[in-house]
């Protein structure tokens, strides 16, 4: 028989993403719905080791689905790694009588919660909550749509005055581990070169092709490049092309941390509060230690121990695209 759940703890872990307030707003406000109690845990893991706990109402998450960033904080916690951090922890949720977890955050924040979970009995649910789309299990996470937007907005605007001065622009975008923000933006917004961690970068290629397009006066080229690319940033690529190609009037662009935030999105607002909704859903059905996807726009719950880093395999297609568009 599986423990009902009465009192739920929420947390939002790792790098913020537009739409965890959306996500936080259906959790708690389902949570009333069905008669639970919901508390806030301020700064990820951390607001439960230092017990930073407190109780949430309707009202708590009124005017917020519309905000970026998350209201809760965030944190990576170091001291919950720990055994030791993790009973401070336990300890904590006991005092306010939480028997259930739900956790907003990336692959590393789920693992954390099964490690917890397995040690102490609480049942954890997922949200997956990054920009950088990177978690297998779900064809969205909460804040890419709006990352990815962003960037283009910005993107074209780097294109009018790229195109003004007949300007080489290599413009660095955010994804650690995983390349979607650069697949998406740059085919978006007619980039001629792509970089990303999970393809190997020819730079000769890249060079080789810029050669030919200023032979046919074609100056104006933006290349985007994620910023976890194994040959390196935008900076390491500039210096290196500005070496072979010093004619080309070449310019660096690091987006940096305006993809984490704003105004999350219509779709980003729409998935956190179908996920929030069915968070909940899963702790009072006893569908225990698992994250909540969507695939082929319906839910899918994935065991937290599974939750891994989605290493995506690049269609050639797609890069093929990238390159007939780009001519
Ligand atoms: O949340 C994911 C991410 O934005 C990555 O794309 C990026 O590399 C990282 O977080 C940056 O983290 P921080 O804000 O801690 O420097």
């Amino acid at each position: 028989m599986t423990k009902k759940v009465t009192k739920v703890g929420l947390l939002t872990s790792g790098g913020d993403s537009p739409g965890m307030n959306a996500a936080i707003r259906a959790v708690v406000r389902t949570g009333i719905y069905h008669n639970l109690e919901v508390f806030g845990i301020m700064r990820g893991y951390s607001g439960m080791v230092e017990n930073d706990i407190f109780k949430m109402e309707s009202r708590s998450v009124a005017n917020i689905i519309q905000r970026g960033g998350t209201i809760l904080k965030t944190a990576r916690c170091m001291e919950f790694m720990e055994p030791a951090g993790r009973k401070k922890a336990y300890d904590n949720l006991q005092k306010h009588g939480i028997d259930g977890l739900v956790i907003i955050g990336g692959d590393g924040s789920f693992r954390g919660a099964q490690t917890f979970s397995n040690e102490f009995d609480i049942p954890c649910i997922g949200l997956p909550g990054t920009i950088d789309k990177d978690i297998a299990g779900t064809d969205f996470t909460i804040g890419f749509d709006t990352a990815v937007n962003t960037a283009v907005e910005a993107i074209d605007k780097v294109r009018d005055t790229a195109d003004a001065h007949d300007r080489l622009f290599i413009i660095e975008v955010m994804g650690r581990d995983a390349g979607y923000i650069a697949l998406h933006s740059g085919i978006a917004t007619g980039a001629e070169n792509i970089l990303i961690p999970e393809r190997k970068t020819n730079v000769d290629d890249i060079i080789q092709s810029l050669e030919e397009k200023s032979k046919r006066k074609k100056l104006v080229n933006l290349i985007i490049v994620a910023e976890g690319d194994e040959f390196g940033g935008a900076n390491e690529l500039s210096t290196y092309i500005k070496e072979k190609l010093p004619a080309l009037e070449t310019r660096v662009c690091i987006l940096g941390h305006i993809q984490r935030g704003g105004s999350p999105s219509c779709m980003d607002r729409v998935i956190a509060s179908r996920m929030g909704y069915h968070a909940i859903e899963c702790l009072i059905e006893g569908k225990h230690n698992v994250f909540v996807g969507i695939q082929n726009n319906k839910m899918h719950y994935t065991p937290l121990n599974e939750a891994v880093k989605k290493k995506q395999r690049i269609n050639e297609e797609w890069m093929n695209i990238v390159k007939i568009l780009a001519t």
